[in-house]
């Protein structure tokens, strides 16, 4: 990776990770709770979601402190989401972010803890926070709840355990990458657009841009199963295949799915274009997303 961007993204982390951690640290958790919690926390991760929430609203000329709340409980959501995702019951995974994952370090129980508290905490980081108003507090409590809940990225879960086995067609496999991976990342970008105070008619677009972006992470991290280095990416590689799980590589091919996701890479720049965005270092990251190797 270019060594610029690669010295922005850990800085970038480094101001999540100081949030995050300040918020944590606000509470009262009982010792083995907040061991698995920190755990998972300082595993680290890429904080790309928080990432492409303040760009979005830096790029539409919104205030990036604003960000913090929202993005902070945004990447709560998503820690859970993958603590639970590696439970047995799910996708049965050892590894995760470099280490060993939450319930094999710890046990099952205080895994599903864990994750069941990381959820329910992120909406109070949000209505704590003296950054938004009241009504705003409401709209991003109500957009993070549709995008994470039983319409969303959990509904998104179940249809990708059930599809697994099972031959499936693009579209159905679109609507679960949509679903599990991109509402969470269209809420990024969504909440940046919103904290910026930008027209119902730039708010389409940029739904339409996180939509894309989604499902051009999930083909990302469908290939990176396939063919990425287990160091880098810090979690199993070859772990859709031996569930049987419906993926794009699964479905058209390496080089289809590649092909699919550089075509998903062009409607998302036009959406940047649209919305005045592009040149900016939002498109940088959006390339990431899409060529990333871990
Ligand atoms: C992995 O997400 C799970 C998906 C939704 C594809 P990330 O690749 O963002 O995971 P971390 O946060 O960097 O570990
Ligand atoms: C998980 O997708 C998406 C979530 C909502 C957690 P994957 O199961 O492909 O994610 P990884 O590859 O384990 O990170
Ligand atoms: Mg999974
Ligand atoms: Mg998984
Ligand atoms: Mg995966």
């Amino acid at each position: 990776m270019d060594h610029s961007l690669q010295a922005f993204l850990k800085e970038e982390q480094d101001d999540l990770n100081h949030a995050l951690i300040s918020y944590i640290d606000t509470l009262d958790i009982p010792k083995q709770l907040n061991d698995s919690v920190l755990y998972s926390i300082h595993a680290g991760g890429k904080r790309l979601r928080p990432l492409l929430m303040k760009l979005t609203c830096i790029g539409l000329g919104g205030n990036e402190q604003r960000i913090y709340p929202a993005a902070v409980a945004l990447e709560m959501i998503h820690t859970y989401s993958l603590i639970h995702d590696d439970l047995p019951a799910m996708d049965d995974d050892v590894y995760r972010r470099g280490q060993l994952t939450n319930h094999k370090k710890f046990d099952e129980a205080t895994a599903i803890l864990a994750g069941d508290g990381l959820l329910t905490n992120s909406f109070h980081s949000i209505s704590t926070s003296d950054l938004y108003s009241a009504e705003e507090k409401v709209e991003i409590i109500t957009k993070l709840a549709l995008a994470s809940g039983l319409e969303g990225m959990v509904a998104g879960q179940l249809l990708d355990m059930e599809a697994e086995n099972e031959q499936i067609s693009i579209e159905e496999l679109e609507n679960i990458h949509h679903l599990k991976t991109g509402r969470l990342i269209s809420f990024a970008v969504e909440i940046g657009g919103y904290l910026a105070g930008v027209s119902t008619e730039k708010m389409k677009v940029l739904k339409r841009f996180g939509d894309y972006l989604g499902i051009i992470f999930q083909i990302q991290d469908d290939i990176l199963d396939v063919e990425g280095d287990q160091e880098v990416i810090g979690k199993k590689v070859g772990s859709d295949i031996e569930n049987d799980k419906s993926t794009y590589p699964h479905l058209l091919g390496l080089e289809g799915a590649k092909t699919y996701k550089n075509n998903y890479v062009k409607e998302a720049m036009k959406c940047l274009e649209q919305v005045g965005l592009k040149g900016t270092k939002l498109e940088e990251i959006t390339q990431y997303l899409s060529d990333r190797n871990q």
